[in-house]
């Protein structure tokens, strides 16, 4: 045993290092769309939290895209509702007051079942998109508005289809607009971006109609990209929970879970953006000393000022909160969650451990990009949105993000590898072992490989 099985070792080591840049089909299935990006880091603003966070405050660098949330469906006619009077100049003036910092930014307009004040019932979505005559109001409508308003975009954030006729007419309702989209972009000089919003995965749980899937092709087909709300697996539930895990052992109910969904359903990475959510979940707890996640609640949490629903609460307002130095702060590495509690108190939130974790997950799965839910819950100096911003670009624009294995490992879980499938533990186990050089290790090697070259030449 002398030095050459150790380097010939060292060798067969240093050629499974990446070399090449690799282009998936996937990728190449979105290069051919000019339309699509090159990288999503959207955020949502909630026009109706406007008096919190006015658009004029949004730090617009840390963006490639903003939603206005939201307009929703007039159901006498079915074309978009316009907002009351007094967001009528909100709506007039938030593409252009975002572009006029930052040009390179563009702006959709989401109409959304849920616009966070009135409550338009999935019942007018129904209708509309299972009758020829009134899809037809409903993108024309919304499109003349997009377009008056100066939006480079529009998103459907239908929460959530319910049965197999909303799916299969949700198909067409996409593929008329998408039609509708490329005759006006003739006609103008760019196409709006079309995305949609959707059930964080592609099955739909806890609806009565059995084996419910999104359309998969007319979503691949005619979308820009698809958001998948991961985030609100546990709103109902009696005991404490993480409201939006990455991992969970025991349930569906994760954000891994259902990216993979997605993934697995055929939709191109390059066409998927995962959500993160700025609000936490709250609870009063039954006992004070019973706090870990799954402890007994009595009711949801006090109802905040700007997030104003109970159980709810901002990412500005825990970070209140946490400035009492009684308050507890737990970081939870297996499922990848925070919580607080602090007497009766309990909340679970992505704090910017999270969001560091679930930033670099999208990156190994190579999605198009994140948003968050919303900006408008960010703290004054916009730390989640920088932190999430910060670890996407570190990452992204590294020349090690061509190679599959080229995004720095996440801190965690370190213990429990990560769960794609949580049927499968066996499957997540054997990927545990898939771990990927860091940029140290990848500059070590090719030291290493110029030194035995070198040695070897003068053999
Ligand atoms: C906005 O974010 C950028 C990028 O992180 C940062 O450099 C800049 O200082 C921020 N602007 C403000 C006004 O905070
Ligand atoms: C909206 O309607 C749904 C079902 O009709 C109901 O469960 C929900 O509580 C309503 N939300 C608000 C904010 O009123
Ligand atoms: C579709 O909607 C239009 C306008 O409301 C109505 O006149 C028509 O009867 C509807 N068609 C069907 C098939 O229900
Ligand atoms: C909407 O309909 C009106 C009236 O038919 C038409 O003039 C307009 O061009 C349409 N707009 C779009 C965006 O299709
Ligand atoms: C809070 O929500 C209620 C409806 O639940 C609404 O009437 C009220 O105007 C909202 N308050 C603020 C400050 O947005
Ligand atoms: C924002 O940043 C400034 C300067 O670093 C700091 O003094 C302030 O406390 C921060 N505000 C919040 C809400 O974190
Ligand atoms: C994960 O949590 C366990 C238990 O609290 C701890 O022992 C371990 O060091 C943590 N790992 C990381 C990487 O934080």
């Amino acid at each position: 045993m002398g030095q050459v099985p150790v380097s010939l070792l060292l060798i067969s080591h240093l050629l499974t290092l990446p070399t090449a840049i690799h282009h998936t089909t996937a990728q190449q299935e979105c290069t051919s769309l000019n339309t699509v990006p090159h990288q999503v880091r959207a955020g949502y603003w909630f026009s109706h939290s406007d008096r919190y966070s006015p658009v004029s405050n949004i730090n617009t660098s840390l963006y490639t895209h903003l939603y206005y949330y939201s307009l929703s469906l007039d159901d006498t006619d079915s074309r978009v509702a316009l907002p009351p009077d007094d967001q009528l100049p909100l709506l007039a003036t938030f593409s252009t007051t975002i572009k006029a910092e930052n040009p390179s930014l563009k702006t959709i307009l989401s109409i959304a079942t849920d616009d966070g004040q009135t409550n338009v019932s999935n019942a007018a979505f129904s209708s509309m998109v299972a009758n020829q005559t009134l899809r037809a109001a409903f993108i024309n409508s919304t499109m003349e508005l997009a377009r008056t308003n100066a939006f480079d975009g529009l998103d459907l954030a239908w929460q959530f289809p319910s049965s197999s006729s909303d799916m299969a007419s949700l198909g067409i309702l996409l593929a008329e607009l998408r039609a509708r989209i490329n005759e006006e972009a003739q006609s103008s000089s760019s196409p709006l971006l079309l995305t949609a919003t959707v059930y964080f995965s592609n099955h739909l749980f806890d609806v009565p109609a059995d084996n419910l899937d999104y359309p998969m092709e007319a979503i691949s087909d005619n979308l820009d990209w698809t958001n998948a709300l991961c985030f609100g697996y546990h709103k109902n539930s009696d005991v404490t929970a993480f409201d939006a895990p990455l991992y969970d052992k025991a349930s569906h109910f994760s954000t891994s879970y259902g990216i993979t969904s997605w993934l697995d359903a055929g939709i191109p990475a390059c066409k998927l953006v995962m959500g993160v959510p700025l609000y936490g979940r709250s609870w009063f707890l039954k006992n004070k000393m019973k706090n870990e996640a799954g402890a007994p609640v009595v009711a949801a949490g006090p109802r905040q000022k700007m997030s104003n629903q109970t159980g709810m609460m901002a990412y500005s307002e825990i970070k209140e909160i946490l400035k009492d130095p009684d308050v507890v702060f737990l970081y939870d590495n297996q499922t990848v969650s925070a919580y607080i509690h602090s007497g009766r108190l309990w909340v679970s939130f992505d704090s910017l451990e999270v969001v560091e974790v679930k930033i670099k997950f999208a990156l190994q799965k190579r999605l198009l990009g994140y948003f968050l839910w919303p900006i408008s819950f960010d703290d004054s100096n916009y730390t989640v949105s920088k932190q999430a911003s910060d670890i996407w670009l570190r990452n992204h624009d590294s020349p090690y993000y061509e190679d599959e294995n080229g995004v720095e490992q996440a801190p965690s879980p370190a213990q429990l590898p990560p769960q794609d499938d949580a049927l499968t533990p066996s499957a997540a186990l054997s990927r545990s072992t898939h771990r990927s050089p860091t940029t140290h290790q990848l500059h070590l090697d090719l030291y290493i490989l110029l030194f035995l070259l070198f040695y070897l030449t003068t053999l």
